[in-house]
């Protein structure tokens, strides 16, 4: 038999009274065990509604909300938030400021009731997971940022909870410090294999931490995928143009598909493009990427540099097509120079025909 997923949230739906549309809007996700979730959208997505949602922070309008196999929300059910073996981690971390390290992890040890032997073995396991052993006897005001997150981090981890939630847990941290917490959570969910769900508008940051990410278009799941398959082949323009840098470029494919390619005409160039199984010829939008312009001396697409920014190693290059069309980036070797206003000629070595919107959703319309 295999094991319940960790996680499964099945149409679900909020709509706060006095607002116009649902913060979440019949959203479908099943998460197994050990993955390594991110649900990643604009600001006023639905994201934090979401998670809330799970936590059993917020009722559900309508839908279910399952974990471990366990019915936690649904039709006349609400399992509250503390019964639900869930553990939490927010953006403001919310330490007791007068306790201590180790008494903040304890503290929800403490409240179920542990005894102290064992309490003080967890607690100690816990720091120890977060790197921070030796730091018991500090407050939090001794600490930095991120070990104060860190903190809150064991706080949740104490409880053993088979799904840890994490709302923007980096966003009050500068950059350096996010990129030594974004390793510390990669490397914790790697040695802990628990299930994590993570919310994050940052898409850097989910790229390099989830297994799978959920993107939320307005309340609304908008596609759920690998962060490669998610860069790739985003399934609505809105994913093209939130996950990764590139272009959206209007065009027509030309005749139908063969081995997920099709031929497409854009910028008055023809291209060879990936295309998702059974697309038809006509109107479209290709997602251009960096990598998919190369610059070629023959090069069938002529562009004029609108900015060049010097990135380390290579060039940063935003340029507008000759003949008219939206603003196309590209990397150039960190060795050239190029400048605004300069002429270049380039060639489309791929590129991905993003799938109508409709197409995904025929149901809505
Ligand atoms: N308690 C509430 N009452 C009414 N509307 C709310 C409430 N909480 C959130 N909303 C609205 O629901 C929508 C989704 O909010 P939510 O906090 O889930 O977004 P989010 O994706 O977490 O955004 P952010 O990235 O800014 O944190 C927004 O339009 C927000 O204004
Ligand atoms: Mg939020």
């Amino acid at each position: 038999m295999t094991p319940p997923p960790a996680l499964t949230i099945d149409s679900a739906t909020r709509h706060y009274a006095g607002t116009r549309a649902p913060a979440v809007d019949g959203v479908s996700i099943t998460v197994e065990a050990g993955e390594f979730l991110a649900l990643l959208g604009p600001s006023g997505c639905g994201k934090s509604t979401l998670l809330r949602m799970i936590a059993g922070f917020e009722r559900l309008d309508s839908g279910r909300v399952a974990v471990g196999g366990r019915p936690m929300s649904g039709p006349g059910l609400h399992v509250p938030p503390e019964e639900r073996r869930i553990g939490l981690v927010f953006q403001s971390y919310a330490l007791w400021p007068h306790m201590t390290v180790a008494g903040n992890v304890a503290y929800p040890l403490e409240t179920a009731g542990v005894a102290k032997p064992e309490r003080a073995e967890r607690v100690a396991a816990a720091l120890a997971t977060v790197g921070l052993d030796g730091f018991d006897t500090r407050r939090p005001a001794e600490l930095s940022g991120g070990q104060r997150q860190r903190v809150a981090l064991a706080r949740c981890l104490v409880m053993r909870p088979e799904l840890v939630l994490l709302d923007e847990p980096l966003a009050n941290l500068d950059v350096h410090l996010r990129a030594s917490m974004e390793e510390e959570f990669a490397s914790f969910h790697a040695r802990t294999g628990a299930t994590m769900v993570y919310v994050t508008h940052d898409q850097a940051e989910a790229m390099a931490l989830a297994t799978r990410i959920a993107v939320l278009d307005q309340g609304r799941l908008a596609q759920l995928a690998a962060p490669r398959d998610l860069y790739r082949e985003p399934a609505t323009p809105m994913v093209a143009g939130f996950v990764g840098q590139g272009a959206l470029v209007p065009a027509t494919v030309t005749g139908p598909a063969t081995h997920g390619r099709a031929p497409v005409r854009l910028l008055g160039v023809d291209a060879v493009l990936r295309v998702r199984p059974g697309e038809e010829p006509g109107e479209a939008l290709v997602c251009l990427r960096p990598e998919d312009l190369e610059p070629a001396p023959d090069g069938p697409l002529e562009v004029r540099i609108a900015r060049a920014a010097y990135k380390g190693g290579f060039v940063l290059v935003e340029a507008v097509p000759a003949g008219g069309g939206p603003r196309l980036v590209l990397r150039l070797p960190g060795h050239t120079h190029p400048v605004a206003g300069e002429s270049l000629r380039l060639a489309i070595r791929d590129g991905w025909v993003v799938p109508e919107a409709d197409a995904l959703n025929p149901a809505r319309g």
